[in-house]
């Protein structure tokens, strides 16, 4: 029986695990982490993260093939194949900070490898890492060797969160980088057998390693761009009077562009597009590639640009001052169908009405008040480390309040942002909601999903993004 063995039993790990147990019954799976609480409830009904579809798959491999474990050294010494998913931060101090990558909790891994195996293994880039990781990992495990051959592969995970499990049972591509030696095409071999077992052959790719790695920086550079680009419309359609809806659907038909992933939005946000775009930056950067670095720079510009522009929007509507006034968030995650705040921008756009004095009250049906709290006292990047490693702040802002009901969240607000395109959000009753508001009572869209006709008949000033504007925003300044 071939053993697996993943370290990190996170976002990437823990889904993807679960469905090559599912997958491939002949594989003993077991996922390791040295987070405690996390093992625990991977191990119980609660589940650590809200993914549609991962329950079903855990109870049906979980004790059978799938096990969950905080003995991560006896597990890597069991193993045939080491995948590892641990953190990549971004670093905020010393050489490349606020851009590169730390590798730490990668080294450790790699290190612990070393240390306790007895027997050859293939080690797998799990988590997105900066270019030419392996190299420098394949240096600490064959230094550290004792005569031991290690074979590093490089596999991207290309899911995306809310539809993690099906992006794992039917993914566009599987891709595994490694070396071009027999060695490593043998290693390659061994890791598209797990695969073969439910992925059409013509999906599984092979490259080298360095190609495998720059891959998926470059897959969410390219998806991150994209909405980008459709944002940056967004302040044109504004300014012209288009609706970027219409615009991004006659541009979409375009078979050459397709019509995924133009939907504006008050940003993007993620573990990830963000993280590999400076990274990305940083790769151009030591390789004296100036104006590439710039080139990709400009699309985490613009997506900061379009939260600050968003909070310009309900300050200036609100005659240019949010103080002491309620604003009901509706939607704190960074995405529907997660629980997932990673570099939500939820985040900035809270920040930004909390320095102009708001008073918020914030409801997302699947985002903890603990997390919220912990989100906004929080420092750039330090998200990004194990839990336990996390700084604690003893302090909470005192201006949020957390609600578990979008009713309660909006009595007597002055304004409504909708931050998270949650389907519940779509049928709310805005005629409850506007007779419980302060009036004027507005509602700024970040994710354009209401009937915007239908709440100006109700009698709301309504902002949505990208769309004709309100006559009250029209003379209203928009830029920072
Ligand atoms: C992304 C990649 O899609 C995935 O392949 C990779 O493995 C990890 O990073 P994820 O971050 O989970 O996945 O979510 P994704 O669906 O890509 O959304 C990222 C952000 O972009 C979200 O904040 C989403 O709301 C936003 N988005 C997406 C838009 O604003 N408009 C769109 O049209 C699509
Ligand atoms: P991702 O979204 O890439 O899956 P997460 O932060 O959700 O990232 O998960 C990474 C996991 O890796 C965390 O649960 C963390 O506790 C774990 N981890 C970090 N370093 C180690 C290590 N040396 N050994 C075992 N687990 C680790």
């Amino acid at each position: 029986m071939v053993k697996i063995c993943c370290i990190g039993a996170g976002y990437v790990g823990g889904p993807t695990m679960a469905v090559i147990a599912l997958k491939c019954p002949s594989v003993e799976v077991v996922v390791v982490d040295i987070s405690v609480p996390r093992i625990t409830a991977w191990n119980s009904d609660q589940l650590p993260i809200y993914e549609p579809g991962l329950e079903d798959v855990v109870k049906q491999c979980r004790g059978r093939n799938l096990f969950f474990s905080t003995d991560v050294e006896q597990h890597v010494f069991e193993a045939d194949i080491i995948f590892v998913s641990v953190n990549t931060p971004t670093k905020t101090r010393g050489l490349g900070a606020g851009k590169a990558a730390d590798l730490t909790y990668w080294e450790s891994a790699a290190r612990m490898i070393a240390d306790v195996v007895k027997s050859d293994k293939i080690v797998v880039e799990k988590s997105t890492v900066p270019v030419k990781t392996a190299e420098a990992i394949e240096k600490i495990l064959t230094h550290n060797s004792k005569g031991i051959n290690f074979q590093i592969l490089s596999n991207p995970e290309f899911l995306a969160e809310g539809t993690a499990i099906q992006d794992l049972l039917k993914p566009d591509r599987v891709l595994i980088g490694g070396r071009e030696t027999p060695e490593g095409q043998k290693a390659i071999q061994v890791l598209k057998d797990v695969y073969a077992q439910w992925v059409p052959e013509d999906r599984i790719i092979t490259t080298n390693l360095w190609s495998a790695e720059l891959s998926k920086l470059a897959a969410n550079a390219f998806l991150a761009q994209r909405i980008s680009s459709v944002n940056a419309m967004s302040a044109l359609c504004e300014a012209t009077g288009a609706d970027v809806s219409q615009v991004s659907h006659a541009v979409g038909k375009d078979t050459r562009i397709g019509p995924k992933f133009l939907n504006a939005s008050v940003g993007f946000g993620g573990s990830c597009f963000q993280k590999d775009i400076l990274n990305l930056v940083y790769i151009c950067e030591c390789n004296g590639l100036t104006e590439v670095a710039n080139y990709w720079k400009q699309v985490i510009d613009i997506n900061d640009y379009q939260k600050n522009r968003f909070v310009n929007r309900v300050v200036s509507s609100m005659f240019n001052t949010v103080s002491g006034k309620k604003i009901a968030i509706l939607g704190f995650a960074f995405k529907k169908d997660t629980g997932d705040t990673r570099e939500t921008p939820a985040i900035d756009v809270c920040k930004g009405l909390l320095g102009d004095k708001a008073r918020l009250s914030i409801y997302d049906p699947q985002v903890s008040e603990d997390q919220i709290q912990r989100d906004l006292t929080m420092k750039k990047f330090d998200w990004d480390h194990p839990l336990h490693l996390q700084p604690t702040s003893p302090t909470s802002v005192k201006q949020v309040s957390v609600v578990w009901d979008a009713y309660e969240a909006t009595k007597d607000a002055h304004g409504v942002c909708i931050l998270t395109e949650w389907d519940e959000f779509k049928t709310l009753d805005y005629q409850r909601i506007y007779n419980n508001m302060q009036k004027p009572a507005f509602v700024f869209d970040g994710r354009n999903i209401v009937n915007v006709d239908k709440l100006r008949e109700i009698g709301f000033i309504v902002y949505s993004i990208g769309k004709p504007l309100d006559p009250w925003l029209k003379d209203m300044p928009a830029v920072a």
